[in-house]
């Protein structure tokens, strides 16, 4: 079978869980793989996919073999599957612009980003090693808040002629601009904003749309969020916040049936807990009325890995833009975008998101 080439822009620690992910299914058949939503998608496994090209501004990982990179600090997540055989890939030196930011350097090495000393790449240079390694479509997986980075690769796409899946919150598919240059060039967009496999999103979402369905007025809600790796770090400059806080409100306000007051309703990551690592923990709590008025609550907690909880959904994201890349269809991809992404151009339901996607996938609609 084929390959799906990607480059990956950021390999941190979902990187590391997308590339063992992809290691760790090689020996697995559709009967005993938990974890994965699509054993297949038009032909490609979740093993069909390749890294051919890596970028990040880390010392302790610029010039690294991807296969070792993946598990420098301060990458903290979860290790299934520890023997990840050499690429042959070497981590490329990338542009930093507002990759880093300024408060990370208060931090122990062993919980932060350190600045490589390599010489910075152009955009010819990052165009030229996409081109040359056979990239298809470039993942971004940038901190939070890298909004000039994220235009600059996101553009490096463009010039190269790659696909772009666009797993962070800075708005590239959402934004129409964006969206048109895609189209114009031909080159499929799923995004903005990953959405976890079963994570504090989805849930939110579910329960939404459960109050919503059994007549329940949901009056207040909060969604607060902690946890100990490098993207909770960064999150704490909340001058980088807007947009993650835009793309998960919007989330939950999509689907209730009445959209409520921004005094009502606060959806955001909440503290950095450093012993926490790569575990999240979501605390929801919703005030609604039942029937005669009657008041009632809801509070839950859950409690999950945070980044192999997002890798498997890339992973039928990258076979989704393939799909595309294949029937040479450009611009925003609806389906997987609304499915897949917190921050879709258009919410839908997460039910019609599922119908949409299953049709994407078996070949009955186009986008
Ligand atoms: N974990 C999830 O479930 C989830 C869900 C939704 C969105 N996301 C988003 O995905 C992104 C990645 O998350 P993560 O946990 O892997 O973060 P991370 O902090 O572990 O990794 C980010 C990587 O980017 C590198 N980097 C910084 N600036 C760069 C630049 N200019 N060029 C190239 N590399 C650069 C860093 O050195 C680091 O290795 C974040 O924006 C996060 O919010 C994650």
């Amino acid at each position: 079978m084929e390959k799906i080439k990607i480059a990956i822009i950021g390999i941190g620690n979902c990187a590391s869980s997308l590339i063992q992910g992809i290691e760790y299914y090689r020996t697995k058949s559709p009967e005993d793989a938990i974890g994965i939503m699509h054993w297949d998608i038009g032909g490609f496994k979740p093993h069909d996919i390749e890294v051919v090209a890596a970028f990040d501004v880390d010392e302790r990982k610029v010039g690294q073999d991807v296969s070792k990179a993946i598990f420098s600090p301060p990458n903290c997540t979860t290790v299934f599957c520890p023997n990840i055989p050499d690429s042959g890939v070497k981590v490329s030196m990338g542009k930093v612009l507002d990759g880093f930011s300024e408060h990370m350097t208060d931090h122990k090495p062993e919980y932060t980003f350190i600045l490589s000393q390599a010489a910075e790449p152009s955009k010819a240079d990052i165009v030229k090693t996409l081109k040359d390694s056979g990239t298809e479509i470039l993942v971004n997986y940038l901190p939070v808040g890298s909004e000039e980075a994220t235009n600059f690769y996101a553009e490096c796409a463009i010039d190269a002629g790659v696909g772009f899946v666009n797993c962070i919150p800075v708005f590239i598919a959402s934004n129409p601009l964006w969206a048109e240059k895609f189209k114009q060039n031909n080159l499929p967009i799923v995004g903005d904003d990953i959405k976890a496999q079963l994570g504090a999103t989805i849930t939110h979402r579910t329960l939404s749309d459960l109050f919503k369905k059994r007549g329940v007025k949901l009056e207040r809600t909060y969604q607060l969020n902690t946890g100990g790796n490098t993207d909770f770090l960064n999150m704490l400059n909340r001058s980088r916040l807007a947009s993650k806080k835009e793309s998960k409100t919007e989330a939950v306000q999509a689907v209730l049936g009445d959209r409520l007051e921004d005094h009502d309703i606060h959806v955001g990551p909440s503290d950095y807990v450093s012993w926490q690592q790569d575990n999240k923990v979501c605390f929801i709590r919703m005030e609604g009325k039942l029937f005669g008025d009657v008041p009632m609550n809801l509070e839950l907690r859950l409690s999950v890995e945070d980044s192999p909880n997002s890798a498997g959904v890339s992973i039928d994201a990258i076979r989704c833009c393939k799909l595309a890349l294949q029937a040479k269809k450009g611009g925003i991809l609806h389906s997987p975008s609304s499915f897949f992404m917190k921050h879709p151009p258009k919410q839908f339901t997460d039910q019609e998101a599922y119908d949409m996607t299953e049709d994407f996938i078996a070949g009955r609609r186009d986008d």
